[in-house]
């Protein structure tokens, strides 16, 4: 069954408001019961002891007319049937006087002839609730009759009666309150909801960067703030991503525009010489290359991205990788006489991952010579510090001004388009550093005078080996 929130607190009050009351009911009855019935005792006692009291004189004798003016005198001021008994239970005096010299048993009589005052509630269909009572009389130290009164007590029990009616009547009372109060306040916990319900659902359907107003301090106000600022990361995401399949497919129509232009100026007029035909073959060679290094860093990026867990840690010899780098670099190094220096301690070895630490550093270090004049060097150190790796690739090349620095790391971002071009360069270089950097939860970082020389530093943590 699906009952709506308010519905749900709302039955909750409920059953709370009534059990307090019932609770509080039954006690606060059985309470005033007791000491009602309590007080009419104690009243009825002093009256009883006072009969007691002067019937005590007579007793004895079997039948004087005083006990029995005795007792319709009292009968009459107390509004109570009064009976008073011998030791043989007889009856000397009735208020009544129907049962005057008759023997009668009863219980509490018998009880206050052994010498104990006493009081019983006794209920029946016709009279409703009546109260006996019965206390001894003592001439000396001899018990030589009893007090009989019995009192109707009905107008206790109505009473009673009148206060449990009350009773449920404030329950009902205060529960439909509290149902429209919590119907209430339902709806002022349901709003906000509803309002972040729709939210989600426009989310879902593709309205990223929705944002809920809700006003409220509470919970619901910091949930709705963290679900404005989800939908704004989404939003921000999505247009990067956008704007990545944007730059990645004009990326992409160069070359192949560039290539349909050679192919077609072949299919017009075929190349007379060798030489020619060389050539044609030589620029489209180079698109191809240049095609291919672009997906092949594409598919590098959304490798790292999608497959995170491929990421495997492992004992890498710091000295030996940087080595490695210097000897796939030295072609294009020896070709503008360029000096690669490396400073390592030989023995240090890191966790991380080999490939992609290899690719990080060979990505800096073919920046450092791509971006430098002939004759200059380019500088590739290791060193230790507080447990963190670091290495930082250092040339004396052009520079990079503080406004490109913090740009570099965005994805097909260049600072010299129509330049770097002609070197090759595609503008994920440095975004695939950042990546593979960020999943050894490390940092990469550059500084640079213009003119001077850049410096790019990667920290890495200790991560520790798992298995
Ligand atoms: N050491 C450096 N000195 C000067 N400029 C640099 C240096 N390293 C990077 N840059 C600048 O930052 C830009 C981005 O570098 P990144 O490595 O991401 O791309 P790229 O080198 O142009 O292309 P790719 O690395 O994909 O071949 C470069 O185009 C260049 O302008
Ligand atoms: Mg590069």
């Amino acid at each position: 069954m699906k009952l709506r929130l308010g519905i749900k607190i709302g039955l909750t009050y409920l059953l709370i408001i009534f059990t307090a009351i019932a609770a509080f009911g039954y006690f606060a009855l059985q309470d005033i019961e007791q000491s009602l019935i309590q007080e009419r005792k104690n009243v009825l006692l002093s009256y009883a002891n006072i009969i007691a009291e002067r019937a005590a004189p007579y007793l004895r004798e079997q039948n004087n007319a005083y006990l029995n003016y005795l007792a319709e005198d009292f009968g009459e001021s107390i509004g109570h049937r009064i009976l008073i008994f011998n030791s043989a239970s007889t009856i000397l005096g009735d208020s009544s006087g129907l049962f005057r010299g008759q023997e009668l048993i009863i219980s509490v009589v018998a009880d206050a002839l052994q010498g104990e005052s006493i009081a019983q509630t006794n209920h029946y269909p016709d009279y409703g609730s009546l109260l006996y009572l019965a206390v001894p009389v003592a001439s000396g130290k001899q018990i030589v009759g009893a007090v009989f009164i019995s009192a109707d007590i009905n107008d206790v029990i109505e009473r009673l009666d009148q206060t449990r009616n009350r009773l449920l009547a404030t329950a009902i009372g205060s529960g439909i309150l509290a149902l429209l109060i919590s119907l209430l306040l339902a709806r002022i916990i349901t709003v906000p909801i509803r309002n972040l319900t729709q939210a989600a659902k426009r989310m879902a359907a593709g309205d990223y960067g929705h944002q809920v107003r809700v006003k409220n301090h509470d919970e619901l106000g910091i949930l709705a703030d963290s679900f404005n600022e989800m939908s704004e990361k989404v939003k921000q995401e999505d247009i990067i991503r956008r704007q990545f399949i944007a730059n990645a497919s004009h990326e992409l129509k160069s070359p192949v525009a560039a290539l349909k232009v050679l192919v077609e100026s072949l299919l017009i007029k075929y190349p007379e010489s060798k030489e020619e035909a060389q050539e044609f073959l030589r620029d489209i060679d180079g698109q191809l290359d240049r095609m291919s290094r672009l997906v092949n860093d594409l598919l590098l990026l959304s490798k790292i991205e999608r497959n995170k867990a491929s990421f495997k840690l492992e004992t890498v010899h710091i000295s030996q990788l940087l080595a490695e780098v210097k000897e796939s670099l030295r072609p294009l190094a020896a070709y503008k006489n360029i000096e690669i220096i490396i400073e390592a301690q030989e023995q240090l070895t890191w966790p991380a991952d080999r490939d992609m630490l290899y690719r990080s550093v060979y990505n800096l270090a073919d920046n450092a010579i791509k971006y430098s004049p002939e004759n200059k060097e380019v500088r590739i150190t290791s060193t230790v510090d507080q447990e963190k790796l670091m290495i930082s690739v250092i040339d004396q090349g052009v520079g990079i001004t503080p406004e490109h620095q913090e740009k570099i790391f965005s994805r097909f971002y260049r600072i010299d388009k129509a330049r770097e071009r002609t070197k090759g360069g595609t503008g994920l270089g440095l975004p695939i550093v950042q990546e593979i950097i960020n999943l050894h939860q490390g940092t990469v970082s550059v500084t640079s005078v213009p003119g001077q020389g850049t410096e790019f530093q990667i920290v890495l943590p200790a991560l520790r080996q798992t298995k």
